[in-house]
């Protein structure tokens, strides 16, 4: 039997390539392995984002730019989070059962508290939402970033005490975090975040592609001096798109000195301008037709509530509220 690996991701803007190395070709790559199910979060994304047209329009977005990137409705489940309201049901059932000291453990939550962020319970509860994506499908593995690690911990604990409670329910999930993509840094050294304006963005015009890249952060060295790889953003970056060899002839040119930040930097560009260049004509294609995006996420919807719906009907059944 194929492992049941599932992953979400919010509609909150435009995607960078930290979304893309530290999620979404993983998803890609697990469609061919896996029982993959991939949603756009959109109920995760109205604990901060309460402007119904901007909504709207990042979810379709969040959905074209994932097929666009390669995930394919026929090789998974893909669909849009409220399109399932089973996994509200199980949200409500499962805080029941969440300790506050479970929530208010939460860094995402605190950290967010400490930037001034006025918090609403839905922000509170974000984690039981997100505990109730991952059990309402039987999720075996989640693949997700470093800072989504907690959380997935969080769904763990919440679905051992349920099954301790009512008798075995839930399979019990693994997050998955490979070391070396867990955290891809952005043009100033901090986590590629929307939040820090450090991005690199996959599909904005190619001036402002060129105008992220051109401003990474380097020291002062100048062309003749040899550099270091270790601590450098364009090598760490350089790193995600070349094969090995390639890595390796880059390193030297690095180490031994003769090439300078500025032209390390259009090497880059190159790169990922080749690289995105297929996924962005995907795109356009899709833009183009949003009829068909929409008829993707609703066949996706229909054939996830199924399995949703067999899963909340046995929490149903165990906790005495089908009477
Ligand atoms: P952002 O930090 O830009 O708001 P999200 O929190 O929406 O990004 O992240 C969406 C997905 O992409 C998550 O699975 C997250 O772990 C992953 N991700 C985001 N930024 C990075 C990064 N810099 N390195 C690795 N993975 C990342
Ligand atoms: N909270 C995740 C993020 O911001 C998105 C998400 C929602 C998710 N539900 C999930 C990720 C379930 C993995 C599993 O990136």
């Amino acid at each position: 039997m194929k492992k049941r690996v599932l992953s979400g991701i919010q509609p909150s803007g435009k995607l960078h390539i930290g979304n893309y190395f530290g999620m979404i070709k993983r998803m890609v790559e697990y469609q061919e392995s896996s029982d993959l199910f991939c949603f756009i979060a959109n109920l995760h994304s109205l604990t901060t984002l309460t402007d119904a047209d901007e909504m709207k329009k990042l979810t379709l977005e969040a959905a074209t730019d994932m097929l666009a990137l390669g995930i394919n409705p026929d090789k998974c489940h893909f669909w849009v989070q409220s399109d399932v309201p089973e996994v509200a049901e199980l949200t409500w059932i499962l805080s029941c059962l969440t300790p506050m000291g479970l929530m208010e453990r939460a860094h995402s939550y605190k950290d967010k508290i400490a930037k001034g962020v006025q918090p609403n319970l839905g922000l509170f509860c974000y984690p039981a939402l997100m505990t109730a994506d991952i059990l309402i499908n039987q999720s075996e593995i989640v693949p997700v970033g470093k800072d989504q690690k907690q959380h997935v911990e969080m769904s763990r604990d919440i679905a051992i005490k349920f099954n301790n409670k009512f008798g075995e329910t839930f399979v019990i999930p693994e997050p998955e975090i490979p070391e070396d993509i867990a955290s891809i840094p952005g043009i100033d050294g901090q986590k590629m975040s929307k939040s820090y304006n450090n991005t690199i963005p996959i599909f904005d015009d190619e001036s402002v592609i060129k105008k992220a890249v051109m401003g990474i952060v380097t020291d002062s060295k100048g062309v003749e001096e040899p550099k270091e790889t270790k601590g450098s953003i364009i090598y760490e970056l350089y790193k995600l798109f070349t094969s090995a060899d390639e890595l390796k002839s880059f390193k030297t040119s690095f180490e031994k000195g003769g090439m300078g930040y500025g032209d390390a930097k259009k090497t880059l560009l190159e790169k990922i301008l080749d690289t995105f260049k297929p996924f962005r004509e995907k795109r356009a294609e899709l833009e183009a037709n949003p009829k068909k995006v929409e008829d993707i996420l609703n066949k996706g919807s229909e054939k996830v509530r199924k399995i949703s719906l067999e899963t909340l009907n046995k929490v149903r059944e165990a906790t005495g509220l089908k009477y």
